[in-house]
């Protein structure tokens, strides 16, 4: 254990042997203090939408196929013509020295070794250059949480762009936190300073709540700024925190070149929908204009086939990566990946899908009547 500011932090680094990624919770519980935990792992108001996030991928099924020459499927695929060992990501999550010493180091170095793309937060604990620079040359893209003061904007996406990042993710649902009651509980303030706002001055972040950092960002963004953040960068720039066909509409005209759809992790209105249950309708308006990234409740393999089966081209994973790192650091975070990579092949042979882009035309069906979906094929 690393002590910083009288907090603990782990400093474990080894290869996981992983069950699943829901038993990684209860493991990461012992080891992540108990305001850390709250924050990282709490939704906001009494969870419905966290838990239904996981649950609706229930609401659809995968139509086992036989008789097929599928054998050893690929999961290689690419996003924004960046070749990826797996259609698996790292979501951009805030302050990730709580889980462990390295942090957002050692999510950079575990997911270059996966083959796949880590998502930098603003609120990184290490800053945008640090990361990048673990990262080795391994894909990454940069979250911004835009803050009032375009200067402070445009010091980050200068680091950004120098960094070599490959896309800016603006988020865009997160103008004030959502009630999140286990940060209230354990009068969570966050132990470690976020990199990219102490090297500013951007605010102290150092002894604040979620809810002061937010309180310190815009409280509006419009369609303006996605034209404004993707003409500064020259780089794609996804939004994300989408959950309806018609704000893909507004963001796409507004320039952007991906969609990222989101609900915060359950962590933001609750209420709303599963992230998944509105998944089809966005990617059914975005019609493959641009590329879509799902998050929020992705678990199992068979949820990342049906994510990319309703239209996503790329799944998102945040807590899992945290609880891995808190177990075993970069070869942990590395872990995460790659079991639910694993867990997702053998979901592919058994539905007869050679590659991603067969996961992607393959057609799921609703619970009820099954037997007229059926029917129908
Ligand atoms: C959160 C932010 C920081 O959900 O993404 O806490």
């Amino acid at each position: 254990m690393t002590m910083t500011n009288g907090y603990e932090q782990s400093d474990r680094e080894e290869k996981l042997a992983i069950l699943n990624l829901p038993s990684l919770e209860e493991k990461a519980k012992e080891i992540i203090p108990t305001g850390g935990f709250g924050y990282i792992t709490e939704g906001s108001e009494y969870e419905w939408t966290l838990k239904e996030n996981t649950k609706a991928f229930d609401h659809v099924q995968i139509i086992p196929r036989v008789l097929t020459s599928v054998e050893n499927p690929s999961t290689e695929t690419q996003l924004l013509d960046i070749n990826l060992s797996m259609p698996i990501i790292a979501a951009p999550v805030a302050a990730q020295g709580l889980a462990h010493a390295r942090g957002e180091l050692a999510t950079a170095q575990g997911m270059a070794k996966a083959g796949t793309i880590m998502s930098q937060s603003t609120y990184g604990n290490a800053t945008i250059e640090e990361i990048a620079k673990e990262g080795n040359g391994a894909p990454q893209f940069f979250q911004l949480y835009m803050s009032k003061d375009w200067e402070i904007n445009k010091t980050w996406l200068d680091e950004a762009v120098n960094s070599g990042v490959k896309a800016i993710v603006m988020t865009v649902d997160s103008m004030l936190g959502g009630y999140r009651e286990a940060d209230i509980i354990n009068n969570f303030q966050f132990p470690i300073p976020m990199g990219n706002l102490e090297k500013l001055s951007a605010g102290d972040s150092k002894g604040k709540g979620i809810a002061e950092i937010y309180a310190a960002a815009a409280q509006v963004i419009l369609p303006s700024d996605v034209k404004k953040v993707a003409e500064y960068t020259g780089l794609p720039v996804f939004v994300k925190g989408i959950q309806s066909p018609e704000d893909a509409e507004i963001a796409i005209e507004a320039g952007a070149a991906g969609i990222w759809v989101s609900n915060h992790g359950g962590r933001q209105l609750n209420g709303g929908p599963a992230s998944f249950d509105v998944l089809k309708a966005i990617s059914d308006k975005v019609n493959k204009r641009v590329p879509i990234v799902f998050d929020s409740g992705v678990r199992r393999g068979s949820h990342v086939f049906k994510a990319l089966a309703n239209g996503a081209d790329i799944v998102a994973i945040g807590r899992p990566i945290l609880y891995g790192l808190a177990l075993g650091g970069a070869q942990g975070a590395q872990s995460v990946v790659e079991h639910l990579n694993h867990e997702l092949k053998i979901v592919m042979q058994l539905a007869g899908t050679q590659t991603v882009e067969d996961i992607k035309k393959a057609k799921l069906i609703r619970q009820n009547p099954i037997n007229d979906s059926l029917s129908e094929n």
